[in-house]
């Protein structure tokens, strides 16, 4: 059998695969690949790991409807047409549940970091312009008692939700399409609506699926909304704000800061003006990158790919 994977992914579920006898070829070059090259590259093989941002369209599910089946190298699957996998009959796979605990970690640093203005302070000095110590300008603001507000409170928002009620005491309110009662007897979170959670949050973190109905969610309209002490922090989709409102809320002062680990488009230009804002906190999309969580999705992988070529039900599908 024969795997193509279009990326690097952790050497302990390429080992899981080739003790297998699987035959491996990788992706290796130092760029994403393209769609007519994941193409090309998928003729041949039996099954693809996929790596990164690439579209699984009708385009490319028709062109390599071949293959037995398809895991990703993620949790989200915006990028995938679900309809049309499953009307070629094509598994498909992600990995849940294993990142949860990094990629709340990567919303709990940027909530901090946006808080203390850290990554901008920490430009400063890299600049030459730390002149003195100051009492009075560039202060951060507390977070202790604030009020943390989930947008999707899934695995990933409840991991978040513990870390800041268990760190600084914050209370937590969530809106979902629906409640999610198990979260709330975990944690004392309390549902209220989209409206209420705009108006009562100190900071609003982002965990939800980017669908249809979450595209362009956070806009201008939405900022005006929030508090102006407040701070969106996205490490979900960059596709779920509206970039250029966000530049506006954060120029305008509308909202007090954000914190990006995703962005629209990625890679974000290294000219934007979100990169040179005391208000603002980006990261490259690292929220999974640890080795622990990295190793654990390619595991993951690993074992949709051989329950996959094997015929069986995926163990982590995503249909
Ligand atoms: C995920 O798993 O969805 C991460 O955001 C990586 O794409």
């Amino acid at each position: 059998m024969k795997v193509f994977i279009s990326g690097n992914i952790a050497q302990v579920g390429i080992a899981q695969l080739k003790e297998k006898n699987i035959e491996i070829t990788q992706w290796d070059k130092d760029r994403q690949i393209t769609a007519e090259e994941l193409i090309e590259a998928c003729k041949g093989q039996d099954a693809l790991v996929s790596v990164g941002p690439n579209k699984i369209d009708a385009k490319f599910l028709n062109a390599a409807k071949h293959l037995k089946v398809i895991a990703l190298h993620s949790v989200g699957f915006d990028q995938v047409d679900v309809d049309e996998a499953k009307k070629l009959n094509i598994p498909v796979g992600n990995t849940p549940g294993v990142l949860s605990g990094a990629t709340a970690s990567a919303a709990f640093l940027l909530m901090l970091a946006v808080s203390r203005k850290a990554f901008y302070l920490h430009k400063k000095i890299i600049n030459g312009n730390w002149q003195n110590y100051e009492p009075t300008p560039e202060l951060g603001i507390e977070l202790n008692g604030k009020t943390l507000g989930v947008f999707g409170l899934g695995k990933i928002g409840l991991e978040m939700a513990k870390k800041c009620a268990g760190a600084f005491q914050m209370p937590v309110i969530y809106h979902n399409r629906s409640r999610n009662e198990d979260a709330e007897k975990e944690i004392d979170a309390k549902y209220v609506s989209f409206e209420e959670l705009l108006e009562q949050s100190d900071v609003i973190s982002v965990h939800t699926a980017l669908t249809d109905e979450t595209k362009d969610k956070f806009s201008i309209d939405v900022f005006k909304k929030m508090k102006p002490t407040s701070i969106f922090i996205n490490t979900a989709r960059g596709g779920i704000h509206n970039e250029k409102d966000l530049i506006q809320a954060l120029e305008e002062k509308i909202i007090w800061g954000a914190g990006l680990d995703v962005t629209n488009p990625e890679p974000m230009d290294k000219n934007n003006p979100l990169l040179n804002m005391d208000n603002a906190a980006v990261l490259p999309h690292i929220g999974s990158a640890t080795e622990e969580t990295r190793d654990a999705m390619a595991k993951l992988i690993a074992e949709n790919i051989l329950a996959g070529l094997n015929g069986d039900k995926l163990p982590y599908p995503i249909w």
